[in-house]
């Protein structure tokens, strides 16, 4: 069982119905109207600098928020379409360079159900982190601001490869980062502040904290 990554097939959840795929497939990023702060993040890994995919979201709440809450769950904070974005590459940069949405806690949630719909390729992986010397649970916007990040400073904790048109939740408290993206990554993401399944842990800053 994986602790910070869940494939939530024990919740039996409904998969999300063909038109409202459909509705979230063909949005289209305008980064004028992300929900979500996305600023050009350069890290390094190895002593190379390589740049972040960014992962706009445009809110759908008016499309798939009655959907959701009738179906998943009226807790929820946000219902939108996410998509990785290519951003300018870096010449003769690392080769995760353009190809990763780096290590980061996420800036407008704590929670986040996933159902991917459109990949390029199967194997992105979505890692979570532990910095060395810190807490694995940290606060939001975890190397949003700061750049650059020195990758090899983290500790790999969990890996795990998110299957298409399956529910996946995240505890976005703990960095993580998705590995490997050669082109397309498109998915529902239902953002929420309390964990409405009661999955993951209450209070870790407390905890981490003794
Ligand atoms: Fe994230």
């Amino acid at each position: 069982m994986n602790k910070y990554g869940i494939i939530m097939d024990h919740l039996n959840l409904p998969p999300v119905p063909d038109q409202l795929a459909k509705i979230v497939l063909e949005t289209e990023v305008d980064l004028t109207k992300a929900q979500n702060p996305l600023p050009v993040r350069v890290l390094t890994e190895g002593g190379r600098p390589y740049r972040s995919r960014r992962t706009p979201r445009i809110g759908l709440e008016s499309q798939l928020g009655a959907w959701v809450t009738e179906n998943i769950t009226d807790k929820w904070d946000h219902v939108g379409m996410a998509k990785s974005t290519p951003v300018d590459p870096i010449p003769g940069g690392h080769p995760q360079d353009n190809k990763r949405n780096g290590p980061h806690t996420d800036c407008t949630r704590n929670f986040l159900l996933l159902y991917l719909l459109d990949r390029s390729n199967p194997d992105q992986d979505t890692v979570f982190w532990q910095e060395k010397g810190k807490p694995i649970y940290r606060e939001h916007s975890v190397y949003v601001n700061e750049d650059p990040t020195p990758t090899e400073e983290l500790i790999e904790l969990e890996r795990v490869t998110f299957p298409l048109n399956t529910w996946c939740y995240v505890d976005s408290r703990v960095v993580h980062s998705v590995e490997n993206i050669l082109g397309r990554r498109t998915a529902l993401h239902i953002g929420f502040w309390e964990d409405p399944f009661d999955v993951f842990p209450k209070n870790p800053f407390e905890d981490q904290a003794q």
